[in-house]
């Protein structure tokens, strides 16, 4: 057997401590399927006294991230800090500087810099995996980049914050408020330090980001991400979409079209009997559509100690392998600039509106979606919601984002809504 591969560990949370264990755990198995031992040599955290639940007495302490991402002593450096941006991109490059391979669960950072980062590790002859960085313990990473590799990918989705999904699946089935659920998931420790980052859909938005380069052989382009996270979102259209049948999920997009890429992270209808409607608690979902496979759903824990660290070392024994991949799966210098393309794919939606419970109303509002061009497929209208108002609800025919918008904008002048109208895209899927 030949030399043990070295690791280099900076951050020692929940991920990195994860990583430890299984490499304690698995010593004997890890050897066998990587063709030679593992083996700790330093770490790195901010608090060297945390208690951690894990003996590291026998690796290196190092105070400094860069002084793990240049040791002599480190073939593969594994960077678990997080962030898109300082120690982490610093420690990275490095690293790639100093002859090491990389391995990440940085959605942020890749999101932001993963073009640039590639073109570096390429040139300089090295390797950065992060399966990790995508829906957790799921491997989409290894699955759209080799097992997919003969199809051209025509769509890939996903569910891919477990937070959400948590958020969501919690109020419709306590019948709580978005308010009351998010405060919950907060007491859970399910937030990120910055929460926004996953009720506003900047995580999944990474995710999704990722995932596009990879399925179309395109640069990373978070900025052309259109994002809209789940705070719209009320218990009164989780309940009325269940009355239709459908769930609402925080749901990532991306397609090529003729017009350029659509990449879009926001709240959709999917039907209720569907493997992402299905989809409950913090758990993610990861859709792939090609050519040649039709469609595959991978589903399984998006976070947590055991799924990502599970994750991370499949990258660092596919390094041990000597299996080396371009970072995007094909070479970055060949990766193309996307025309970014707003979301225009028709698709029914789904409408909730507060009207006026007197003559005429109902016609008001079918005039403008007629005028929008809007062919109406379901209508429903509730009992008396108040003394003065009804609920109505409306699922178009397949419309574009563009004709949603002209009605949006011109329900309220018909006088007749006591409330401002809710739109939410149906997603087919
Ligand atoms: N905040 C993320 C989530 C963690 O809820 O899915 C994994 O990226």
């Amino acid at each position: 057997m030949s030399s043990p591969l070295r690791l280099g560990i900076a951050g020692l949370g929940t991920v990195g401590i994860g990583v430890v264990k299984i490499v304690q755990k698995h010593v004997d198995l890890l050897a066998r399927r990587s063709g030679r031992d593992l083996a700790i040599t330093a770490i790195s955290a901010r608090d060297r006294m945390k208690n951690r639940d894990a003996d590291l007495s026998s690796y290196r302490w190092e105070a400094d991230p860069m002084a793990v991402a240049t040791a002599d002593d480190v073939d593969v450096y594994v960077e678990l800090i997080g962030g898109d941006d300082g120690i982490a991109r610093d420690s990275i490059e490095a690293a790639l500087r100093a002859g090491k391979d990389v391995v990440t669960a940085n959605k942020a950072l890749l999101a932001m810099h993963g073009q640039a980062l590639a073109e570096l590790a390429e040139s300089l002859g090295r390797v950065i995996r992060f399966e990790a960085a995508v829906a957790g313990g799921i491997p989409v990473i290894k699955t759209m980049t080799e097992s997919l590799a003969g199809n051209d990918v025509t769509r890939v989705m996903g569910v891919m914050n477990g937070t959400c999904n948590y958020i969501l699946t919690r109020m419709e089935s306590a019948g709580l408020p978005y308010e009351a659920v998010f405060e919950e998931a907060r007491q859970l420790g399910y937030l990120e330090a910055d929460p926004t980052l996953d009720v506003g859909g900047i995580d999944a938005g990474h995710k999704l980001a990722i995932l596009s380069a990879i399925a179309f052989g395109t640069r990373v382009d978070f900025g052309a991400v259109e994002i809209e996270g789940i705070e719209r979102v009320s218990i009164d259209d989780i309940r009325r979409a269940a009355d239709l049948g459908y769930r609402i999920k925080l749901l990532g997009v991306a397609q090529m079209t003729a017009r350029g890429l659509e990449q879009r992270m926001s709240p959709c209808l999917v039907p209720a009997d569907s493997p992402l409607g299905q989809l409950s608690g913090g758990t993610n979902m990861v859709v792939v559509e090609g050519d040649s496979v039709g469609q595959i759903v991978l589903r399984g824990a998006g976070a947590g100690e055991g799924p990502t660290a599970s994750a991370v070392m499949s990258d660092i024994v596919e390094i041990a392998r000597e299996v080396r991949l371009p970072v995007f799966g094909q070479p970055a210098a060949q990766l193309t600039l996307a025309q970014p393309a707003r979301t225009a794919v028709p698709a029914a939606y789904y409408m909730r509106l507060e009207l006026q419970d007197k003559p005429g109303a109902l016609a008001k509002v079918a005039t403008v979606l007629g005028d929008a061009g809007i062919s109406i497929d379901r209508m429903r209208q509730y009992g008396h919601h108040s003394d003065s108002s009804v609920p109505v609800l409306v699922v178009t025919h397949k419309t574009t984002p563009d004709a949603i918008d002209y009605a949006i904008e011109a329900l309220p002048r018909t006088g007749v809504l006591v409330s401002a109208p809710v739109e939410l895209r149906i997603e087919e899927v």
